[in-house]
């Protein structure tokens, strides 16, 4: 039995449990080995992007979030796209159709599609979202380490600066534009929730939207937002294909996160702060920190005008309590928006 009909197969088994019996249905076609007979001469990554349209992205991250939650949706959406149009080497990959995937959601049945574990920040863990994890994992397997940073950690720039659920995918859900339905056609409340991580943006995103996190807006929320990931992950590697990755999204941490990085960034100098590392939003969870270091530099020009003037006083010898020696080796280096940082 060819592993297709197997999936369709399963797809018209009524009530069969679906994570259980895939794994023999697959296993039937692999060989003694264990290993698939074509990937074991799978080229190395990078394997290649061709432009998509970031609109069918947008579909089937939408659709991928129904069917293998946020993680799998946002990878399968881009993958999926790849093997269509750009054939072989993505057509070792173990992934469904589209017409499957559409039959598997109308049967509300989900498939096991790779990447599956990034669901709600890693398995409801509550870390990174898992669209972003997919859509990272995609993105370098087309472009490689090198420009798939770059890509990368614009992507999670985005999804910071970005309220969710767009306006856009918000308009798709209500006018039934997406290829399947999901869990709630209204509206949703786009909120900006300003960090990367499935914690914090569900937590916000509901107390503040006032849904439940086990409710279906919630659900439906995310489908939303994988759906917007999956588009802005092919905008952006449609830009760095035309080599415009920093005309269609300029790297531009914010303002305290780069006055934060004057100091705290990958480094050797433990002294001078190099004890943390990251771009990801600072001043999303540092408030008191941000407040403490700005009371040990009391200026007239403190926080909640520009943080960067504190930082600029401090590097010439007013501060208190940093040591106005260390930060003076930091003048002139570059901090936050340096992307050629290690982190
Ligand atoms: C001019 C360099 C510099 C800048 C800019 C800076 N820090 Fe620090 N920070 C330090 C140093 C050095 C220490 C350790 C010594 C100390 O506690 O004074 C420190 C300590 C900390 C600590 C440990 C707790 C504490 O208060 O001792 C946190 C948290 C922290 N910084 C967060 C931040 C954040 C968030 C920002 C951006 C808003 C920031 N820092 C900006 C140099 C800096
Ligand atoms: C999601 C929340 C979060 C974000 C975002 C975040 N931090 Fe932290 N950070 C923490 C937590 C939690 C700790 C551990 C604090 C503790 O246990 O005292 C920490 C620790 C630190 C420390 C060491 C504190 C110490 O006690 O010496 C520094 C310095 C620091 N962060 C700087 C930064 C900088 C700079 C950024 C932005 C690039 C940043 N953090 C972003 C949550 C965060």
């Amino acid at each position: 039995m060819k592993r297709r009909d197997f999936v369709k197969g399963l797809l018209v088994a009524s009530g069969a449990g679906l994570m259980s019996l895939p794994k023999a249905g697959f296993a039937e076609e692999a060989p003694a080995a264990g290993a698939s007979p074509n990937m074991e001469n799978a080229p190395f990554l990078p394997w290649g992007y061709v432009e998509l349209d970031p609109e069918e992205a947008m579909k089937r991250g939408y659709l991928g979030y129904f069917v293998g939650e946020c993680s799998a949706g946002a990878f399968w959406a881009i993958t999926s796209l790849l093997r269509e149009k750009k054939g072989y080497p993505y057509t070792l990959l173990p992934l469904p159709t589209f017409e499957e995937m559409v039959a598997a959601r109308k049967a509300h049945h989900h498939l096991p599609i790779p990447m599956k574990y990034g669901n709600g920040g890693i398995e409801g863990y509550g870390t990174i979202c898992g669209a972003l994890n997919g859509a990272a994992c995609a993105i370098e397997w087309a472009v490689g380490p090198k420009l798939g940073k770059k890509i990368i950690r614009r992507l999670f720039r985005w999804y910071e600066v970005t309220a969710f659920p767009t306006p856009l995918t918000n308009e798709y859900a209500v006018n039934h534009k997406f290829p399947v339905k999901g869990k709630w056609d209204k509206p949703l409340p786009s909120i900006h929730c300003n960090s990367v991580l499935c914690h914090v943006v569900v937590s916000k995103w509901c107390s503040i939207a006032g849904f439940a996190s086990g409710s279906k807006q919630r659900s439906e929320r995310c489908g939303r937002i994988t759906a917007a990931v999956a588009r802005q992950a092919v905008i952006l590697l449609n830009a760095a294909l035309k080599g415009e990755l920093e005309k269609v999204f300029p790297f531009k941490v914010s303002n305290e996160t780069a006055s934060c990085r004057t100091c705290h960034l990958k480094g050797k100098k433990f002294e001078q702060g190099n004890f943390a590392r990251g771009f990801i939003a600072c001043e999303s969870c540092h408030v008191e920190d941000i407040k403490a270091h700005v009371k040990a530099a009391p200026l007239p020009t403190a926080f909640g005008t520009n943080l960067g003037t504190w930082m600029g006083a401090a590097a010439i010898g007013t501060v208190a309590g940093i040591g106005a020696h260390l930060v003076a080796t930091n003048i002139g280096r570059k901090g936050g928006n340096d992307e050629e940082n290690k982190g």
